[in-house]
């Protein structure tokens, strides 16, 4: 464990020493009130602490997955229901124990050092709101408000539940940031707003059981039972979610799979779109949404016959304008799907150019969602880095050369050399030597014009938060038209 954590960015260090000295001290302080209480606890007490454990163990146990992608993922426990229920049923020296334990009981299995800093932030959280909660005189307002609930024991109440959540919150999302390095705003935006209805939902079940334990303990299974429905209910739909996307995902993997030739090409530019979106310093959610929508980048290929994807020659202008459909098969499939829809501009805009004669809509420049435009470059390695039924795999060095040779008329110049960096740091060979006969420079122009790296003999920003209701700006090549091209750099589509 002092090996994990010494390996930690030193901010990242210090947050997690500061949390788990202040977490171990909490639990010291109510040990020692423990003691010094014990010969006082009334069987009462002692059943309530009892069944509390066994609920905080159990709410802990059961933490649902919820929809996020591998790379940010994001789970959901029911055990803060019981949390706020000990906060108010129980005395703070034995409301922090008892969620400690049920969070020590979920974690068992993770690694010391993660099982320590969750052990401590849940400890340090109950103290917090249960210090505000006794402060501001919570069990006696709200046994004597009884069922018909004052407002100030409501009040008391939602003092409690916010300072749970934002305590807690705090303590986690910090650590977050640091690690992603995305800033607390971003990593709160991307971590804790997918789950905050879920534990403002667990919580308000919590004030729930709490309070009607406090008026009469003969109340709490039917708090308990719709709790634990709930929970199978809401597991229930987000299984349903996640077999949806994995299904998508699978429907992507079986284009790729059609042709042994571009077999992983799907999972190859999602790990170069990684690299190069890390390298360009883009946020930890773009990252994660570029790496699931350059997954399905192809999708749309499923409403492409074979006889055209797989054509070993020269395809004819209808064939091509077939093609030429598919990211806009694509972007029409998936936006129906939630989890899909931050990327549909991904999906959609992989071909358009950064002069703006790709398509399908011809938009150019910046008006191309940086995240498109990253996909692009990668899909273009990729497919030339890879053997096609009309052509031989390309080395790494001489696709380089070519994207390089396309910077600013195909490919963003900025870009390009990000693209470089990127692929050497994770391995691509892209900086081994060219015989002279394969440069581009030799083969062809020296100024590659714009629309030559898509397709076989044809071409293949703004934020993308809403693709679908962007409407695409068009810009017009100097022909007023795509223009088909020489296939100096064939990405396959
Ligand atoms: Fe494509």
């Amino acid at each position: 464990m002092r090996g994990v954590v010494r390996g930690l960015p030193p901010q990242a260090r210090m947050h997690w020493f500061l949390v788990v000295g202040t977490g171990c001290l909490t639990i010291l302080l109510a040990a020692a009130a423990v003691w010094a209480h014990h010969s006082s606890f009334s069987p009462a007490e002692l059943a309530s602490t009892a069944i509390l454990l066994v609920l905080a163990v159990a709410g802990e146990s059961l933490a649902i997955q919820l929809i996020s992608y591998e790379r940010d993922p994001a789970a959901h426990s029911v055990g803060s229901a019981a949390a706020v229920a000990a906060i108010i049923v129980l005395p703070w020296y034995l409301a922090i124990p008892v969620v400690a334990v049920g969070m020590a009981a979920s974690q068992l299995r993770n690694p010391g050092v993660k099982l320590a800093f969750n052990v401590s932030y849940i400890s340090i959280q109950t103290a917090v709101a249960a210090l505000a909660f006794n402060l501001a005189g919570g069990r006696s307002a709200v046994m004597s408000s009884g069922l018909v609930a004052t407002p100030r024991a409501l009040g008391i109440l939602v003092l409690l539940a916010l300072t749970y959540y934002v305590s807690g919150t705090f303590l986690v999302a910090r650590l977050f940031a640091i690690l992603s390095g995305d800033g607390l705003r971003t990593t709160l935006r991307a971590t804790h707003l997918k789950t905050s209805l879920q534990e403002a939902t667990t919580i308000g079940l919590g004030l729930m059981l709490g309070g009607f334990w406090l008026y009469n303990p003969a109340f709490v299974p039917f708090v308990v039972l719709p709790v634990v429905m709930a929970y199978f209910s809401i597991d229930t739909f987000v299984r349903i979610q996640e077999e949806t996307r994995q299904a998508v995902l699978a429907m992507s993997e079986s284009i790729d799979h059609r042709d042994p030739l571009t077999y992983n090409h799907s999972k190859r530019v999602a790990k170069l779109s990684v690299a190069l979106a890390e390298e360009v310093a883009l946020s930890h959610e773009q990252v994660a949404t570029i790496e699931l929508s350059a997954l399905v980048h192809d999708i749309g290929k499923i409403g492409i016959s074979s006889d055209v994807l797989m054509k070993p020659g020269k395809l004819t202008p209808e064939e091509r304008a077939q093609m030429e459909l598919h990211p806009v098969i694509g972007f029409d499939m998936l936006r129906h799907y939630k989890q899909f829809r931050k990327g549909l501009g991904i999906v959609r805009w992989h071909h358009e150019t950064w002069e703006g004669n790709g398509y399908p809509d011809k938009l150019g420049g910046t008006d191309i969602p940086i995240e498109a435009r990253i996909v692009s470059i990668c899909d273009a390695y990729e497919a030339m880095t890879a053997d096609r039924p009309y052509r031989k795999a390309m080395s790494a060095a001489v696709a380089m050369s070519r994207l390089e040779a396309a910077s600013g008329t195909q490919f963003d110049p900025e870009l390009v050399p990000a693209f470089r960096r990127a692929a050497e740091r994770i391995g691509e060979r892209v900086t081994d030597p060219i015989p002279l006969e394969q440069s581009p420079m030799t083969t062809r122009a020296k100024r590659v014009p714009a629309a030559v790296i898509y397709g076989r003999s044809m071409s293949a920003g703004r934020s993308m938060a809403s693709p679908s209701s962007a409407r695409p700006r068009r810009r017009q090549s100097s022909s007023g038209r795509c223009r088909p091209s020489a296939a100096i750099i064939d990405a396959g589509s």
